[in-house]
């Protein structure tokens, strides 16, 4: 194993009825002031029972509840500035984001904005900045699994004006407190739910595909939890009421991206910088982004790293390795890949994402980073083949 340090500040409560029981508390003894924003998305929770759950935890806490609603999937730069300027202007003592990835990256951007006299992004953002005074604090309750990010610091937000879609983790966002009511999951409509437990394989893969490779328990772990994200997945989709089902993809979405896996770990994330650009020029949905490029981009790797891909194959999709070259093996688990998100229906083509020969894919790829940790470094020039691929 490398060397590493690890904390994780949020306190994590897990199981249906915790909003219930716990929120009207953790309100109570988190919140600075009388005022607590409550954010969340494009009005699901005001369909499936949450809103009103909260609401009442809100009022059993004492709290004025100033609301900033209308968080949209990759949610932009923009948007964080307007929940900063609520929060300012009401005195917030404490965020409550309520609902999936998008609200909870945003709410932690607004909590570092609403303490911050500057531009966030040009200090944080764009670069990587030293966080030395206190975010306001943050409570999530989540109603969609698959970021992971109720567990850890990171917040993905689009500049739209330049065009960049970038996450950042400063361990000072973490959540003080994330609330996972598995039950809350059940609403998710079955596209959402497909794309958030691909991102959720994604996140795995893109820490499993990088160094050390010699024998290791962050490996080991991660491939525990590829093996339940694909059971469970297609469980889910059977029967979306299948508790124990969306109860483990929740906590496998929790555990991708908690930073347990990831001790050790060089992580790659290649292909989430190639969506997350993808994204900033075409909004396309996170995780079915991801769907697309994964199979091809690991058609462009693997051959360098075959020693793991092998070992994919066989300890995730069960492949035989008798009588089979390394490189047959390593091939044939990119193919299980692939085969799987047919079957599991996300898409296969960027087209099918509303990309096609009009997209300026070329700039697109230009405004990737490449990162260092996969088996073999990305150039631009590869990142254009890659996404011409993924149109065919
Ligand atoms: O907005 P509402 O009305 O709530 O509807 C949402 C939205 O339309 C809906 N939804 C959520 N919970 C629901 C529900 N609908 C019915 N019932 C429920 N219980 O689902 C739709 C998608 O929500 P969104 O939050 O956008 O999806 P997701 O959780 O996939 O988050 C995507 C964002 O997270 C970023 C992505 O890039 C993207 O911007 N990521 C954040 C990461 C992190 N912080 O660690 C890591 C990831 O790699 C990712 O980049
Ligand atoms: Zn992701």
């Amino acid at each position: 194993m490398n060397n590493f340090i690890f904390e994780n500040a949020t306190k994590t409560i897990f199981g249906p009825g915790c909003v219930k029981e716990y929120l009207s508390c953790l309100v109570k003894k988190t919140a600075q002031t009388d005022t607590v924003m409550l954010a969340y998305g494009g009005g699901s929770i005001k369909k499936n029972g949450v809103y009103e759950e909260v609401m009442a935890a809100m009022q059993r806490a004492g709290k004025t509840v100033v609301e900033f609603p209308g968080i949209m999937s990759n949610p932009t730069y923009a948007k964080v500035q307007e929940g900063a300027k609520l929060a300012r202007e009401n005195n917030v003592g404490l965020i409550l984001g309520v609902g999936g990835g998008s609200v909870m990256d945003c709410c932690k951007a607004i909590s570092l904005a609403a303490a911050y006299e500057g531009d966030i992004w040009a200090d944080f953002w764009a670069r990587p900045g030293v966080i030395d005074f206190e975010p306001l604090p943050l409570i999530v309750v989540v109603t969609a699994a698959g970021t992971g990010s109720e567990m850890n610091g990171g917040a993905v937000i689009t500049n739209e004006a330049l065009r960049v879609k970038t996450g950042r983790d400063y361990p000072k966002l973490n959540p003080k407190f994330a609330l996972l009511d598995p039950t809350y999951t059940y609403s998710v409509p079955k596209r959402q739910m497909i794309s958030g437990g691909f991102d959720t394989l994604s996140h795995i893969m893109e820490t499993y595909f990088s160094a050390p490779d010699e024998p290791n328990v962050s490996d080991d772990i991660m491939e525990a939890l590829m093996r339940g994200v694909i059971r469970d997945l297609r469980a889910a989709i059977k029967n979306p009421k299948d508790y124990t089902a969306r109860s483990n993809l929740m906590w496998e979405s929790t555990m991708a991206e908690n930073r347990i896996i990831k001790l050790g770990k060089k992580c790659d994330f290649e292909c989430h910088q190639m969506e997350h650009q993808l994204g900033a020029y075409t909004n396309c949905n996170h995780g079915e982004g991801l769907a697309v490029l994964h199979p091809v981009y690991y058609r462009h790797i693997c051959e360098a790293g075959a020693k793991k891909f092998a070992r994919f194959a066989t300890e995730v999709w069960g492949i035989q390795s008798e009588g089979r070259s390394e490189l047959e093996l390593a091939r044939m688990g990119v193919e299980a890949l692939a085969d799987f998100i047919k079957q599991i229906g996300l898409p296969t083509s960027l087209r099918e994402l509303g990309v096609d020969e009009s997209t300026e894919l070329k700039a697109i790829a230009n405004s990737c980073a490449c990162v260092p940790g996969a088996y073999k470094v990305m150039t631009h020039e590869e990142i254009l083949e890659i996404f011409r691929e993924c149109l065919l």
